[in-house]
């Protein structure tokens, strides 16, 4: 060979082979490197006839073909794979080159690691990649960290792999260290409670509606021209239409309701405890996973709960669609709020400058939560550039305004019938106890001062105060 490669790639799983074929599609060179030699020749066994497309057998021959400063891009299993992985190619390379883990990985982690190779003077970049197998084909969204200057290097390739909305390239340097993986993570955790309130709604329609399958595949259908259009409301239309091809039943029936998770949702909740930022819909969907995944004990309870006095509801029919449309509007700005006001937390805590609206830009497509309603997001952050939480942008309030009444009709509705609606309930206690002066902590301050004497603040004068309770 002689053209050196301008990537280097380790990890042929799904992502990483999809990759490496949109890097080479985009006319970048990529050496393509897997632990599992067989996983390396079958790769280029299907797509070796691109001629972007090299491979390496061992480190040693990857890092040789790799133009310099080399671009080496991880996209293997997250956790201790990375750090041997790093081990086992420091030798090899040199200053100035670029590491760049694509996995989910814990940005503490990548933390970790960026400060361990910036001594050694090579360039770390943890890069979060969303939009599953067939983004990660045809555009992916990229959230990179990094040194700006490694960010430089990297900017053509992403560039012209990410995803593109509007013309723009859905990539943006991000911030230093673990800013990227960060901002993964919270997209992550933004997606968590995104499909668990779809959920909820899924659930309202089944058992307080008892619309069938493809009258929930119509109203979805229908949402998706509106303010609702998304990703994740497009396929979920497509999902409730699906029969299973065994039983002729939809799909969505005879798929067990437990719901898995790889960990980045319990990262975002884990990091808003933290860092002290309410995060409440993220963290309860999360718990709602959990809860789902107790498939057995909930088999066990329903025999002994199956008669609950619930109190008589009416539903006005002509109107609880468009309530739902507006519950579900409602909590993911809700959601969508505490995601962003946890990274500008985040950012401040780990000095990241990260800007907001480049972050509501660079998911407008390639990823999984991509919805037109970040369009919105973007342009409201390009009005009020400062704002940290969405619900004091004009555009949000005045949506958040709209939706209340048919969300509350909604989640009294869900309570009174006995379906739970965790999301969108927590979504709307969120926003019920943020746009209140006064809270119920006065109380929780006396107590406190009852107690054990911890003192509190007054409302009416400067200073710290206890009282003689008894
Ligand atoms: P999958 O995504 O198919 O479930 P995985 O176990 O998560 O697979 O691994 C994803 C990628 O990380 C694979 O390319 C895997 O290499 P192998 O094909 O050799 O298994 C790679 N990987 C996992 N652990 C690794 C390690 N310790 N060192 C190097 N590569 C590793």
């Amino acid at each position: 060979m002689t053209q050196k490669a301008k990537l280097g790639l380790i990890g042929l799983a799904v992502m990483g082979a999809n990759l490496a074929r949109n890097a080479a599609r985009n006319g970048f060179t990529t050496c393509v490197y897997n632990r599992t030699y067989s996983k390396t020749e079958n790769f280029m066994k299907e797509f070796g006839n691109n001629p972007h497309l090299v491979s390496a057998e061992t480190l040693e021959e990857l890092v040789e073909k790799l133009e310099k400063p080399r671009k080496i891009l991880l996209m293997i299993k997250a956790g201790e794979a990375v750090d041997k992985t790093i081990e086992q190619i420091l030798p090899l390379i040199e200053k100035g080159d670029i590491i760049i883990d694509g996995g989910n990985s814990y940005y503490k982690d990548t933390q970790r690691r960026e400060k361990y190779l910036s001594g050694k003077g090579i360039e770390y970049v943890g890069m979060g990649v969303s939009g599953g197998e067939e983004g990660a084909l045809n555009g992916p969204s990229l959230m990179p960290g990094a040194n700006l200057k490694a960010y430089n290097e990297l900017k053509p390739i992403l560039e012209a792999i990410s995803a593109k909305a509007n013309g723009e390239p859905c990539v943006d340097y991000i911030g230093k260290d673990g800013a990227g993986h960060y901002v993964k993570t919270v997209h992550n955790g933004i997606e968590y409670a995104d499909m668990q309130m779809i959920a909820d709604v899924y659930m309202f329609m089944k058992e307080i509606l008892c619309m069938t399958t493809d009258e929930m595949a119509n109203t979805w259908e229908k949402w998706n021209k509106g303010k609702l259009s998304s990703y994740l409301v497009e396929i979920t239309s497509q999902i409730l239409r699906k029969k299973d091809d065994e039983t002729g039943k939809p799909m969505v029936d005879v798929i067990l309701d437990k719901a898995m998770q790889k960990g980045t949702g319990k990262w975002t909740s884990l990091s808003a405890l933290e860092l002290g930022t309410a995060a409440p819909t993220i963290t309860e969907a999360v718990f709602a996973r959990i809860m789902s995944s107790n498939k057995e004990e909930r088999t066990a309870l329903a025999k002994i709960y199956e008669t609950v006095n619930l109190p008589k509801t009416d539903i006005d029919k002509k109107q609880i669609i468009d309530d739902l449309e507006n519950a579900l509007y409602g909590a993911k700005i809700c959601a969508y709020a505490q995601g962003f006001n946890l990274i500008a937390q985040a950012s401040k805590t780990y000095d990241w400058d990260v800007k907001l609206g480049n972050i509501a830009k660079i998911w407008r497509n390639g990823c999984i939560i991509r919805a037109g309603f970040l369009d919105r997001v973007t342009e409201a952050y390009e009005k009020q550039k400062e704002i940290e939480n969405l619900l004091f942008t004009d555009y949000f309030a005045k949506a958040l305004k709209e939706s209340r009444a048919g969300w509350g009709r909604i989640v009294s509705t869900a309570v009174l019938s006995g379906v739970a609606v965790p999301a969108l309930g927590s979504a709307l206690q969120y926003f019920d106890a943020y746009r209140k002066s006064q809270s119920g902590a006065s109380l929780i301050q006396a107590q406190r001062d009852y107690f054990g004497a911890h003192t509190y603040e007054r409302n009416d004068k400067k200073g710290t105060f206890h009282t003689e309770w008894f």
